[in-house]
């Protein structure tokens, strides 16, 4: 069974060919980074826009990758759950046609999902059942996944996500989006402890994570309380470079901790990690030095499949074998279905 995956989430366009046995034939990621840059985040119309240009050579150049041609193709996937609508609706149009007039099996993926899935290609068995932790620039949630197909939602930010926090904090030191491989270069030379940042909900039982009270004390602390412009202007490089590591510590011990509290609560010792800031070295030596004194299992993404992507869109193999086939009548749904589907 040959697979072509389509993720047009959020900001990046992707394809990907996955063969049953032989694994990825081929994979594009088109980065929207230079597009958004200016407005230090994504825009949606822009985004969606972007994706429509993208979208065939995109699909092209995979098909180029892998040597297959449309005609070998056994299903269409496509990432249908959560994003932005118009960038969702650019792949689900694609994804229509393809099956449409190749007479092929529709297949819904489920963003959130998929990125747990990503860590199915560091494990010859199946990763289920496992607590799925997904910490990306939209998301930071922690579900308990019995198989491909139930994933019951555990707790999450109450405000903004992680990749979000890290995005703003960069903005405020003055470094370029996507803040959070720029602000994590940056805090590698930078001391973690020299600045006391808050860790919210940390000590608490709830499996739920809060960083807009953090990323206030950042803020505080760069241009003092009351100040309307936050500008690191007056900061010398080295205290730059020790408020990045202090904030990413704050991070690391929150996402760390609750994720130990989520694994403990359910009784399955495996954690699927995956989504942007799973890319974060720290945060990802951390989790596994932790994991290890607890014996859990842990499983974090490869980084390349730690951002969007299409290849962790591999989960639809499983809806395919499982007959989870959709109509045409598939449309896109932007905002967080909580429980499992
Ligand atoms: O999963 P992703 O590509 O897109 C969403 O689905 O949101 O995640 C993007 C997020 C951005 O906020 C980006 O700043 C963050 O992941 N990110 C990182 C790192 N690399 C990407 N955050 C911290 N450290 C990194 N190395
Ligand atoms: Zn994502």
């Amino acid at each position: 069974m040959l697979i072509l995956t389509l993720e047009s989430t959020c900001d990046e366009t992707a394809a990907a060919i996955i063969d049953e046995q032989r694994g990825v034939l081929g994979s594009t990621v088109a980065s929207q980074e230079e597009l958004h840059q200016k407005f230090n985040g994504v825009v949606p119309e822009i985004a969606a826009r972007a994706h429509l240009e993208r979208i065939l050579p995109v699909i092209h150049e995979t098909l180029a990758k892998a040597n297959v041609e449309l005609k070998d193709l056994s299903a269409i996937g496509v990432a249908t759950t959560p994003g932005l609508a118009g960038s969702l609706l650019v792949g689900l149009v694609a994804a229509k046609t393809l099956s449409w007039l190749l007479n092929l099996p529709l297949i819904a993926i489920n963003h959130l999902h998929a990125h747990v899935y990503a860590c199915q290609f560091a494990r010859e068995e199946t990763i289920f059942p496992c607590v799925g932790f997904i910490v990306s620039g939209g998301h930071s949630h922690l579900y308990e996944c019995r198989d491909p197909f139930s994933f019951e939602y555990m707790g999450g930010t109450i405000d903004d996500a992680a990749g979000e926090c890290f995005d703003k904090v960069a903005s405020m030191l003055d470094l370029p989006y996507p803040g959070g491989p720029a602000l994590s270069q940056l805090a590698k030379t930078g001391n973690p402890k020299a600045y006391r940042f808050p860790r919210p909900l940390l000590k608490e039982t709830r499996i739920a994570f809060s960083f807009s009270g953090l990323k206030t004390a950042v803020r505080y602390m760069i241009a003092g309380p009351g100040q309307k412009e936050v500008t690191a202007s007056h900061l010398s490089p080295g205290e730059r470079a020790d408020i990045a590591a202090s904030f990413e510590a704050a991070v690391a011990d929150c996402l760390v901790g609750k994720a130990i509290q989520a694994v403990k609560r359910t009784g399955v010792p495996r954690l699927c990690v995956g989504g942007g800031v799973a890319s974060n070295t720290t945060f990802r030596h951390q989790l596994e030095q932790a994991c290890e004194s607890h014996n859990i299992e842990c499983l974090i993404a490869a980084p390349e499949l730690c951002t969007d992507n299409a290849v962790m869109g591999a989960i639809a193999l499983e809806r395919l074998r499982a007959g989870h086939v959709e109509s045409l009548d598939l449309d896109v749904r932007p905002g967080l279905v909580r429980h499992s589907q």
